[in-house]
């Protein structure tokens, strides 16, 4: 079965550093901006076209990572190390095999939110530069009933010294319930962009079993129709892939649901926030629900704590 691997890019300027890291892994960043150019991107929406001004919720600290830190609650864990020499076999193979870290470089931890019962795992590189106390604290930022779409998170050093073969910068592997990056992109706004297409092939997702995952959302008719009626892409980042651009929607509709006054207040009003009417619409009357604080994690949707596991 393959395994869908979703290069997401946390932080969007494609000027920065973080654009650079991409480049190798990431076949729509080497745009200049206006970012997506349906000229040398095939897989560019809607005419590349996007909201302007741009919504500021795509990099640490700017606007959006603020209020997202300001309106998302952390909760208490608990944290318990495996000492069995083990690592999820998933974990294993995205780690070791394909990203060639060094597999007993990683400390493999059971985390345990107070607002789910059931453990999400940890695998920890000794270099990362975020403990996994601060790591911990970030992932339990996330609303539960959207981190219930995940169940693994790797952690990886920051440096690209740490592993010479490793240039991401943070992604989803969907069908997996994984979050996989450097230490330095477990911040809150690129969180919640990660756990949007965690969100799509599972919560989202038209033929998903649950809890398991199925087809994405975000590559529907439904999906397409709505960015299609809009003419605009969410952002610009968005704008590179229908995928891209559902999961920098969880970012506006998570911040219509939970900052005071909704997106437009967000916005300050942004004149041409009806541009994008039509996707926040449609993405909140299929996962909204799950958009919002508090809760608990539910035992039919939480994606399941992996269980094949290899010696290492
Ligand atoms: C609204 O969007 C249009 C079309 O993209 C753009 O030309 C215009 O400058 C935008 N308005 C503002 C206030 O940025
Ligand atoms: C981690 O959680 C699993 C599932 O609840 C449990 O079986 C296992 O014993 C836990 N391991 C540690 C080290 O806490």
């Amino acid at each position: 079965m393959l395994t869908t691997f979703i290069l997401a890019l946390a932080a969007l300027q494609p000027s920065s550093v973080l654009g650079r890291q991409l480049q190798a892994r990431d076949t729509i960043s080497n745009d200049n901006y206006p970012f997506c150019d349906p000229a040398t991107n095939k897989n560019c929406i809607v005419g590349g076209k996007y909201l302007v001004p741009q919504l500021d919720f795509s990099i640490e600290n700017d606007v959006g990572d603020v209020a997202f830190k300001r309106y998302l609650p952390t909760h208490t864990f608990t944290i318990s190390q495996w000492t069995n020499h083990k690592m999820p076999e998933k974990c294993y193979y995205w780690a070791v095999t394909a990203d060639q870290w060094v597999a007993t470089d990683f400390r493999v931890y059971n985390v345990t939110f107070s607002d789910c019962s059931t453990p999400f795992v940890v695998c920890y590189h000794k270099k990362a530069t975020k403990t996994i106390n601060q790591i911990s604290t970030e992932i339990s930022r996330l609303p539960v009933k959207i981190r219930q779409a995940t169940s693994m998170y790797l952690v990886y050093g920051d440096a690209d010294s740490d592993n010479n073969n490793y240039r991401g910068a943070i992604a989803t592997l969907c069908d997996d319930g994984i979050i996989v990056g450097r230490s330095s992109f477990y911040f809150a706004t690129s969180l919640i962009h990660e756990t949007g297409h965690a969100v799509d092939c599972t919560l989202a997702s038209p033929d998903a079993v649950h809890p398991g995952h199925g087809t994405e959302y975000s590559s529907g008719t439904a999906w397409h129709n709505a960015v299609v009626m809009d003419g605009y892409a969410v952002s610009a980042y968005g704008a590179g892939s229908y995928v891209e651009d559902f999961a920098d929607t969880g970012r506006a509709a998570l911040l219509d649901n939970i900052y005071p006054g909704g997106l437009a207040a967000f916005a300050n009003n942004n004149p041409n926030l009806t541009q994008i009417t039509n996707q926040v619409t449609n993405f909140k009357s299929v996962v909204g629900a799950y958009y919002t604080t508090g809760g608990t994690c539910d035992k039919t949707k939480k994606f399941p704590y992996p269980t094949d596991l290899v010696t290492v």
